[in-house]
């Protein structure tokens, strides 16, 4: 079973239409407030390489500031082209001062090589 990593943020610091990079288990998140509640998704776009987190928020869409692809945060669907592959979303509950966001830790990636033939 995958390691979860969580982590809690004040939502003094996540006003609605904000968004926020933070890193956990070895994943980039970008963490966002709407009139619908926070959520949190990952921050690089399926399309390329681009944070989302530095893009715009309009309502639930997260549209990426390279080539302004759109995705629901929340959901992590696809809204807008060029990109075709939807973002991951992370469990988020909140308290009256905080959201904490668990997010299954990124797989390890093998530290040597496989043996040659
Ligand atoms: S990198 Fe996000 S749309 Fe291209």
């Amino acid at each position: 079973m995958p390691n979860r990593t969580t982590i809690s943020i004040p939502l003094a610091e996540i006003p609605e239409g904000r968004m926020l990079a933070r890193s956990a288990g070895g994943r980039e998140i970008m963490v966002c407030r709407t009139k619908d509640g926070v959520f949190a998704v990952d921050d690089i776009c399926s399309h390329a390489y681009a944070r989302l987190s530095e893009g715009r928020l309009r309502g639930f869409r997260a549209i990426c500031p390279l080539h302004g692809a759109a995705f629901d945060v929340r959901t992590g669907a696809v809204l807008g082209a060029p990109a075709t592959r939807p973002i991951e979303c992370f469990t988020v509950s909140c308290d009256a001062t905080h959201a904490t966001i668990t997010v299954t830790d990124a797989p390890e990636l093998p530290t040597t090589p496989p043996p040659m033939p």
